[in-house]
Formats: structure tokens, sequence, C-alpha cells
């Protein structure tokens, strides 16, 4: 299959064809996702969470996401390639907002970038596209900003934010951005905004009326039991099969059932012969 493009999205917004996005962190899990089709894989900065374990995203730092985007490259060839920004990897100043994307791109291989925020995020979203970074835009509930939102809850319940949410949605396209995560949003929102903005939107707990979809990889797999958001659907349970597997293993140790011979490396004959001989100084040589 032929490698994903900004074009190529575009074009299945225009014919409605469902756009689809998967979070990804390590070479093995991305190249599974590229060879299920997957078109757009995201090294999200919920890596924080689901494979580092903190409480939230807000401790990940811009090595981490250029070494988590470094090892998915490996496993990407067809999907398109999105790293996220950071918390205070592009708030601070434009500057940073450029060095921090360019090493994305350069040093983890990112075929774009991704940042959250609407208005207040527009004129470095502008500055990146401009200098020829490819964005994506994240607005609703914007995890890096927990504290401010008041924990990890829908956005746009009330008119104030619905208005704000469909200014900022209009804000970053103007910007440049050439996708826009929706998360959280009311289902009705978000398609109103997925009708209002010509570029796609990429939905995660807004509803069926977005462009595409998208979750965090942990959630589908059933891989972090800390947190099960309301929006995604389990297509698997890994963590029940890996922890079966753990106590398999320990189970076979300590009964000596593993390794069988069919795990062990032989030593040829005559070696093993002369070794013991020389071990038995009794023995003629
Ligand atoms: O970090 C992440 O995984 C994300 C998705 C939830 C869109 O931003």
């Amino acid at each position: 299959m032929d490698k994903m493009t900004l074009h190529r999205l575009q074009a299945m917004k225009a014919r409605r064809e469902p756009i689809t996005m998967l979070t990804a962190y390590d070479y093995p899990t991305a190249a599974l996702m590229d060879q299920a089709g997957i078109d757009v894989i995201l090294v999200g900065d919920s890596v924080g969470m689901v494979v580092h374990g903190f409480e939230n995203t807000l401790p990940v730092t811009m090595e981490m996401m250029v070494l988590h985007c470094q090892a998915v490259r490996r496993g990407t060839r067809r999907a398109l390639l999105v790293g996220d920004m950071p918390f205070m990897s592009y708030q601070a100043s434009v500057p940073d907002a450029l060095r921090n994307a360019a090493r994305l791109l350069a040093e983890g291989g990112a075929d774009a970038v991704k940042l959250e925020g609407g208005q207040s995020v527009a004129a470095t979203v502008r500055a990146l596209v401009e200098t020829g970074i490819a964005v994506m835009g994240h607005i609703g509930l914007t995890p890096q900003s927990i504290s401010a939102l008041g924990g990890f809850k829908m956005q746009g319940g009330t008119i104030e934010v619905a208005r704000r949410l469909l200014d900022d949605a209009r804000a970053l396209e103007a910007a440049g951005v050439f996708s826009l995560v929706l998360e959280a949003v009311p289902a009705r929102l978000a398609t109103l905004i997925s009708e209002t903005v010509r570029v796609p939107t990429i939905g995660i707990g807004a509803g069926a009326g977005c462009d595409g979809q998208v979750l965090v990889t942990h959630d589908v797999l059933g891989l972090y039991e800390r947190l099960t958001p309301k929006f995604a659907r389990q297509y698997a349970d890994l963590s029940g099969a890996m922890r079966q597997a753990f106590a398999a293993f320990a189970q076979d140790v300590r009964a000596r059932a593993f390794p069988a011979p069919e795990h062990e490396f032989a030593i040829a004959d005559d070696v093993w012969e002369t070794l013991v001989r020389e071990l038995s100084p009794d023995q003629p040589h």
C-alpha cells in the first residue's frame, strides 16, 4: 500500500472514508499496526502514563518523545507518523516550538507533530506550518492542561465552552493544521466542528461524526488497568494473557519443566570428552 500523506487524509475526508489512528510507543507495536493498515500512528505523550507509569502526561520530556519516535519510525512504513509535542516544549516561545518540533522530525523521524490548545497556540501553529512542519491540532480535553480543566472530563458541555471550541477549531484551521484531534467533546458538537472545518477531524470520545477515530493502544489491548475511559473499546485482554504467560513461565521453571531438551544447545562429543578427560587427572591422556 502507498505511504499515507496529508493529501491522502484530506481526500479520505472528501470521500467520507473513516481515518484510523492509534498510538504506538515501540517498534514491534508500530510494525504490527502498520501491517494492519492503520492510517496514522501517533507517538502520544500518553506514553508517560501507559508506558512510564506517571499519573499524567506532564513529566514527559523531549528526550522521551524523540526516543519513542525513533523506535516507532523503525516499525512504520506506510502510516503517517505523528509525534506529540510534550508539555512545555512549545508553550513558552515560538523558537522553543520550532526547535523541538524540528527535533521530532529530524531526530525522531516523525512526519508531523501534534500539539494541544486552540486560539492560544494558533500563532505557534502558523510559525511551524510556515517553516514547513505539518501540524495536527488537539482541542477539547487537552491532558497537558489537566489541572486547569479539573480532571479527565468532557469539554464543551456549556454554551461558552462549546462556542470556544468551535472558535478554536476555526483558528487552528486558519493557522494551517492538516488535521484536528477532538477529545472528550459531545458528539453533536464534534459533528458540527467536523462539518465546519475542511481539515479531517479525528475523534477520541467525540462520537461517530468525526472524520476518523483514535484510541490509546493500551486501552484497545486492555494493557492499562489504572484508568478505563468511558469512550474506549477494548478489543483484546492482553493484561490477562500476559499475567497468565508470566505465571505459566514461573510455574514451569519451579517445576523444572522449562527449559526442555529442545531449548538446549549441544556440545560436540569430541569436545566434551576432551574436556572431561582434562578434568580427570588420573585418566591417561
Ligand atoms: O497522547 C495521546 O495519546 C493523545 C491521544 C489521546 C490523541 O494525544
